[in-house]
C-alpha cells in the first residue's frame, strides 16, 4: 500500500499552493466512496446509488479539507490568529488545524444549536469559543467584521481556499468511478461545498479526467430552505443543525451550480431526513449525521427522477458520532436494560 500523504500533496498540481506554503496537515480527504446497495434497490431501475463518507476525516467532516488549505494558507501569510462563525463541524476542523499550526482558533458558535460531539470537539483542540445568544447568520456577520477590524483571518467558507481545498473531493470520485457521476446529491447550508464539488468535477473535465459532469442537487432542510423559497429565513429551524443556516453566504455560487449542471434544489423535512439517517445507519452501516442524510433523505423524495441505470454519489458530509443526542431521541431498536447476568435471562430476552 502506498502511504496517502494528505489532499494538498496528493492533488498539490491542482491547488493554490507553492513550495513556500507550509502544510498543516492531519492526512484529510481519501475517504471511502462506500456502495449503498439498500439504498439503490429503495431508488430501483438498475440506479447504483454510492455514499462518499467524508465523515471519515480525521474532525469527522468534510470540512477538514477547506481547513488544511485555509489554515495553511494563513500561516504562509503569516496569520497568528483565525475565526468562524459555525454550526459546530466548522468549528472543530478550524481548531483542530489551527492549533496544529500554532495559531489562536476564535469560534462563534450559536449558543444552544450545536450538537454536542462537535462542541466537545471544538474545546479539546483548544478554541476560544464564543456562543452567541443568536443564530449562525449573526454569528457570521459578526466574524466576518471582526476578520475586516482585527489581524484575524476569516476561515468560513467566504474564504476562497476553503472551497478549493473542498473541490478534491469531487477529484476523489472520479479517481475512483473512472468518471463522473450522473447525480451528485448533496446536502446544502452555507452553500459552499456545492461550490466546492463543482469547482472540482469542472476542472478535472477540462483535464480529461472525465467525459461528463453529474446533475447537482442539492438539499436543505425545509424549516431552513431559503434557496427553495428565494428569500432569506429569518428564524431558521431544524434537528439537522449543521445546516440550520436562513441566509446563505454562497446564494448565488449555488444558484449558478444548479444552472450550469442542470440541477434542482429542493427541501426535506426533519422526518424524511431521520428516516434517511435510520436506514443510512440499520440498513448500510454508515452512521452519518442528520444533516448528511439530507442527501439521502433528497434521492428518495425525488427518486422517480433518476434515469434507469444512472450512478449517483450521495454526500455524508458528517459522522453520526457527532450528535449522539439525536441518534438516541430517534432510535427505535429494542434496548433491553437491567437484564440479569445469565444465559438463561440473556437466551429469554432473546426469544430463544
Ligand atoms: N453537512 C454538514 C455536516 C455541515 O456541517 C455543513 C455545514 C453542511 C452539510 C453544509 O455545507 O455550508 O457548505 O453548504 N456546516 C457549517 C459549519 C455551516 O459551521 O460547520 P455548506
Amino acid at each position: 500500500a502506498t502511504k496517502w500523504p494528505g489532499l494538498i500533496e496528493a492533488y498539490r498540481r491542482y491547488l493554490p499552493v507553492t513550495s513556500a506554503t507550509p502544510v498543516v496537515t492531519l492526512l484529510e480527504g481519501n475517504t471511502p466512496l462506500i456502495p449503498a446497495p439498500s439504498i439503490s434497490q429503495r431508488v430501483g431501475r438498475g440506479v447504483q446509488v454510492f455514499v462518499k463518507y467524508d465523515g471519515l476525516n480525521p474532525t469527522g467532516s468534510f470540512k477538514d479539507r477547506g481547513m488544511t488549505l485555509a489554515i495553511s494558507k494563513a500561516k504562509e501569510a503569516g496569520a497568528k490568529a483565525v475565526i468562524c462563525a459555525s454550526t459546530g463541524n466548522t468549528s472543530a476542523a478550524a481548531a483542530a488545524y489551527a492549533r496544529r499550526g500554532g495559531m489562536r482558533a476564535f469560534v462563534l458558535i450559536p449558543d444552544g444549536y450545536v450538537a454536542l460531539g462537535k462542541l466537545a470537539q471544538a474545546l479539546l483542540y483548544g478554541a476560544e469559543v464564543l456562543a452567541i445568544k443568536g443564530n449562525f447568520d449573526q454569528a457570521l456577520k459578526i466574524v466576518r467584521e471582526m476578520a475586516a477590524t482585527y489581524p484575524v483571518t476569516l476561515v468560513n467558507s467566504v474564504n476562497p481556499y476553503r472551497l478549493e481545498g473542498q473541490k478534491t473531493s469531487a477529484f476523489e470520485i472520479v479517481d475512483v468511478l473512472g468518471r463522473a457521476p450522473d447525480w451528485l446529491c448533496i446536502p446544502v447550508g452555507n452553500a459552499g461545498n456545492i461550490t466546492a464539488y463543482w469547482m472540482g468535477f469542472c476542472q478535472y473535465h477540462e483535464e480529461g479526467k472525465c467525459d461528463s459532469l453529474p446533475k447537482m442537487m442539492g438539499f436543505q432542510a425545509a424549516g431552513a430552505a431559503p434557496i427553495i423559497s428565494g428569500k432569506p429565513v429569518e428564524h431558521p429551524e431544524t434537528v439537522a443543525t449543521a445546516i440550520r443556516i436562513g441566509n446563505p453566504a454562497n446564494w448565488e455560487k449555488a444558484i449558478a451550480v444548479q444552472q450550469a449542471s442542470q440541477g434542482e434544489f429542493n427541501a426535506v423535512t426533519d422526518a424524511e431526513i431521520i428516516e434517511a439517517y435510520k436506514i443510512l445507519a440499520a440498513e448500510e452501516g454508515v452512521f452519518c449525521e442528520p444533516a448528511s442524510a439530507a442527501s439521502v433523505a433528497g434521492l428518495l423524495k425525488v427518486k422517480d427522477q433518476v434515469p434507469a441505470g444512472a450512478t449517483v454519489v450521495c454526500v455524508l458530509t458528517g459522522n453520526g458520532l457527532k450528535d449522539p443526542e439525536t441518534a438516541i431521541k430517534n432510535n427505535d431498536s429494542p434496548f433491553y436494560q437491567g437484564v440479569e447476568p445469565t444465559l438463561e435471562a440473556v437466551a429469554g430476552v432473546m426469544g430463544f
